[in-house]
């Protein structure tokens, strides 16, 4: 919900009104990450496009940028998955009923979905970088006949890490994805693959000149992603990236969330590889 805005030198511009959402519920997907379930109070709508993201807002505590990880087709219910790192990620996880959690958003650009029609899409995630990739696997699931084929290629650290791990198993089973899972470290459970995502390329063969990548993670485990997708013929503008800043404002304003000429907060988290080539790979530019 937007509300115009002056700024010192008069200008004015168009900003995003914190709304106040009630959590619904909190899922613990793994020992440090959640999935939480948020419904506006004002009973609006609430609309995004898969790859945004809200900043999530702890009262008293402070605010943090999370990427919206629900079905883009829910208007009444708003889901964040979040790993407790510190302490905003602690106190919102930690809302109970009938508490409640300040929205501001969606900010941020979205995975190519509509340019990706009638092409092959391969997803790569790695630990919660499943978490912006999810609402993007809902949306090509449900309009499945509009893509070509559909590779999938997850890992985490241990099983313990997977996030999601029903959907997981559903993913695996269909008969329309093609859907590998990784850990770096097994258990005695475990009688899947073990070792990086990136040690799935070997089961799969791309047509480079159709096919999409998108891809979430750590920054190391991208650039090896980024490196098997060239060795499979992908060129850059057909490989896309959600980038992780520092943020404050979510608006453009502050410069907290500079990448290059790019600001995080708007012109991404989604960039093509070839429009941050030059910038990939170095923590502050
Ligand atoms: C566009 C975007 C989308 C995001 N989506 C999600 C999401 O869906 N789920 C989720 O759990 N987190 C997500 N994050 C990361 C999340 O914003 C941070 O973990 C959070 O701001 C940390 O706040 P804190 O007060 O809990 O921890 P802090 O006290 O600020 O930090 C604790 C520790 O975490 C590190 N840290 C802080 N921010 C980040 C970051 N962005 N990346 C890596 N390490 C960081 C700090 O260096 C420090 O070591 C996203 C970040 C961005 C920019
Ligand atoms: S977070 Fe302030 S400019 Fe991006």
């Amino acid at each position: 919900m937007k509300a115009k805005a002056m700024l010192e030198n008069s200008q004015t511009i168009e900003v995003e009104v914190m709304r106040r959402f009630s959590v619904e519920s909190v899922v613990k997907e793994t020992p440090d990450t959640y999935t939480l379930t948020l419904k506006p109070l004002d009973k609006k709508e609430y609309n995004f496009v898969p790859g945004q993201f809200n900043m999530l807002y702890a009262f008293g505590v402070g605010e943090a940028p999370i990427s919206l990880s629900g079905d883009p087709d829910e208007r009444h219910l708003v889901v964040h998955t979040i790993r407790v790192v510190g302490a905003v990620t602690n106190a919102l996880v930690n809302v109970k009923k009938p508490g409640f959690i300040g929205l501001r958003g969606p900010f941020g650009s979205g995975w190519p979905l509509e340019k990706m029609k009638g092409k092959d899409v391969i997803i790569v995630a790695g630990g919660i970088g499943l978490a912006p990739l999810r609402p993007a696997i809902y949306y090509i699931l449900k309009h499945r006949k509009e893509y070509g084929k559909f590779f999938f290629l997850y890992g985490a650290r241990t099983p313990n890490d997977l996030l999601y791990k029903k959907e997981l198993k559903e993913w695996k089973s269909r008969f329309d994805m093609d859907a590998f899972i990784t850990v770096d470290a097994g258990d005695e459970k475990w009688t899947g693959n073990v070792g990086v995502v990136t040690t799935l390329f070997k089961r799969i063969k791309l047509d480079p000149d159709n096919t999409y990548a998108l891809v979430c993670g750590p920054e190391i485990m991208m650039k090896y992603t980024v490196l098997e997708l060239r060795n499979q013929g992908l060129t850059d503008d057909k490989i896309y990236l959600s980038m992780e800043r520092n943020m404050k404002c979510g608006m453009r304003l502050c410069g907290r969330c500079q990448f290059g000429p790019y600001f995080v907060c708007k012109d991404g988290p989604v960039f093509s590889m070839d429009q941050i080539n030059r910038f990939f790979g170095r923590r502050e530019v």
